[in-house]
């Protein structure tokens, strides 16, 4: 869940946040590297497949123990897009003393989305970052069949007589939130983006009693959750006493007590809602028991998590890209007047559904921009892949953001135009992995129709309510300085449409 999600290019955001963690941190990591120093070595032997296998190319470094982690951190799509173009498909570096195996195109992300999770592991890697964020028994902290089943339950709730419901209730928050806007100004469209999808989710996946006390201060709550998805997370162990682990889990502890209130609450009722927490409390697993208020408190907050950081940038990349294209906006209010009439009746699921082209600009938006940088695994067993074998003990990722950008596979690639997706993949071939902004296999997301609807009643409110242009800074650098690349200085022009 990204933020499972996960991925969003740890290696990356872990680089760039190296620049920024306090002296401290850094010594404690000098510490780290030089103690490690020797049994890296070893391990790095004990990584080269055996006998006459070829492994993936290396891409050498003169960096000990760091290795490509500054170039890697600065820019990662340019460094994954020259090394495919030098090395080809398959091939590893090394980074704070791990190799990592990135395997670009198709063709080779095909090992990771076919692999069986006990081959290809995800809470290896995932868990040290989700598991104090989520709490015990849920998502990476179970046996893997387990996940697989609280996923099924969790899309058994995200269903499309609840999206139905759901879509006036974003568009009375998103009318309610852009009050505050007024008539015209510049604003900071992310932190916009980021209240408005905490709000809309909570309302939509929560239930009336987690959304009617939700304030300041529980938003509050979530931010310093949010936080334990950082880079010192995923470098450092859980028990370093430093100050973001220490609010991270105060936080995960009153979360956790506001949602046992709910679920007793709940219960106490008798009353039975149509919602996710129904869904959840009347679940079981294939062996008949119900789900605890802990593993339903666990999922909720991960529900929560999963979509925050995604939905929002993606909103946020999506809003900037109008802004900079006039005509593509344009063609986006014309298509609310075309199919809801002049007077833009109110939104509903089937008509939404009818919004292709707003659909198409969100589907270009998550090619150019997918919030997570990178899946990872890590590799238990030997893996074979385009004649390469990949030894236990590499971290063996997947990029969206290369594969939706490879040249030989996207005409134009670096352009933003929503009518590519007119065609049936939108790239040159009809390759199955090179459009995967929510993954694929085993791990592939549930959350893309939730977040389909969520980001297209949003935006179709948004551009109903103002016309916008790009702000003073222009259009957004990316930060690869965060774990999901958001925008940096993101700060939007708009002018309340004439109605
Ligand atoms: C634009 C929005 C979103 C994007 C781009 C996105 C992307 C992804 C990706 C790439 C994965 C695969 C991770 C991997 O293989 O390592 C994933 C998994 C997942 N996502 Fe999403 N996601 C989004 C929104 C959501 C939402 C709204 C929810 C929940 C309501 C959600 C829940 C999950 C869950 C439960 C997984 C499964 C993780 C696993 O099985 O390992 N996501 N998502």
């Amino acid at each position: 869940m990204e933020t499972v999600n996960t991925g969003g290019g740890y290696s990356g955001a872990a680089m760039e946040q190296l620049q920024e963690a306090s002296i401290g941190t850094l010594a404690l990591l000098t510490t780290t590297a030089v103690l490690t120093v020797t049994l890296l070595a070893r391990k790095m032997l004990a990584e080269k497949p055996q006998g006459d296998k070829r492994a993936p190319p290396h891409i050498p470094s003169t960096i000990p123990y760091l290795g490509h982690a500054v170039s890697f951190g600065l820019s990662p799509l340019e460094f994954l897009l020259a090394a495919y173009e030098k090395y080809g498909p398959v091939f590893s570096f090394t980074m704070v003393g791990k190799t990592f195996t990135y395997l670009v195109g198709s063709d080779a992300a095909a090992l990771m989305f076919n692999s069986k999770n006990e081959n290809l592991n995800a809470e290896e890697v995932y868990n040290k970052l989700t598991g104090p964020v989520f709490g015990k028994g849920v998502a990476y902290d179970v046996p893997h069949p387990v996940f697989l089943e609280q996923k099924k339950m969790l899309k058994t709730g995200l269903n499309i007589a609840r999206f139905r419901e759901h879509i006036p209730m974003i568009v009375d928050e998103t009318e309610e939130y852009f009050k505050r806007w007024g008539n015209s100004g510049q604003k900071d469209l992310f932190q916009a983006m980021s209240e408005l999808i905490i709000l809309t989710a909570s309302s939509c996946l929560h239930g009336p009693e987690i959304r009617s006390i939700m304030n300041e201060a529980v938003a509050q709550l979530y931010w310093e959750l949010d936080g334990g998805f950082s880079a010192e997370a995923w470098l450092l162990p859980t028990w370093v006493p430093l100050p973001s682990f220490k609010k991270r889990d105060v936080a995960h502890k009153k979360v956790k007590q506001i949602f046992y209130n709910a679920i007793q609450k709940r219960r106490e009722s008798n009353e039975t809602h149509d919602d996710m927490l129904q869904t959840l409390l009347d679940s079981t697993y294939k062996s008949g028991r119900h789900l605890t208020d802990d593993e339903i408190a666990g999922m909720m907050i991960g529900l929560l998590l999963a979509g925050q950081h995604t939905s929002s940038t993606t909103s946020t990349w999506m809003a900037f890209f109008l802004a900079q294209n006039k005509e593509i906006q344009d063609n986006c209010f014309e298509e609310q007047q075309s199919l809801f009439g002049k007077e833009l009746a109110p939104l509903d699921y089937d008509s939404l559904k009818e919004c292709s082209y707003i659909e198409r600009c969100l589907k270009e938006t998550l090619r150019l921009r997918p919030p997570i940088m990178t899946m990872m695994r890590m590799c238990k067993t030997e893996q074979t892949v385009l004649g390469y074998t990949i030894p236990p003990g590499h971290q063996v990722c997947v990029s969206p953001t290369t594969n939706q950008k490879l040249k030989d596979m996207w005409e134009d690639a670096a352009t933003f135009n929503p009518d590519r997706f007119l065609s049936k993949t939108g790239a040159v071939s009809d390759d199955k992995f090179i459009y995967i902004p929510f993954g694929a296999g085993r791990h592939r997301c549930i959350g893309e129709s939730f977040a389909y609807v969520q980001i297209k009643t949003i935006m179709s409110t948004f551009l109903r309510l103002f016309e916008v242009e790009l702000g003073d800074p222009g259009f957004p650098e990316i930060n690869y300085a965060t774990m999901i690349h958001t925008p940096l200085n993101p700060i939007i022009k708009y002018k309340k449409r004439q109605s």
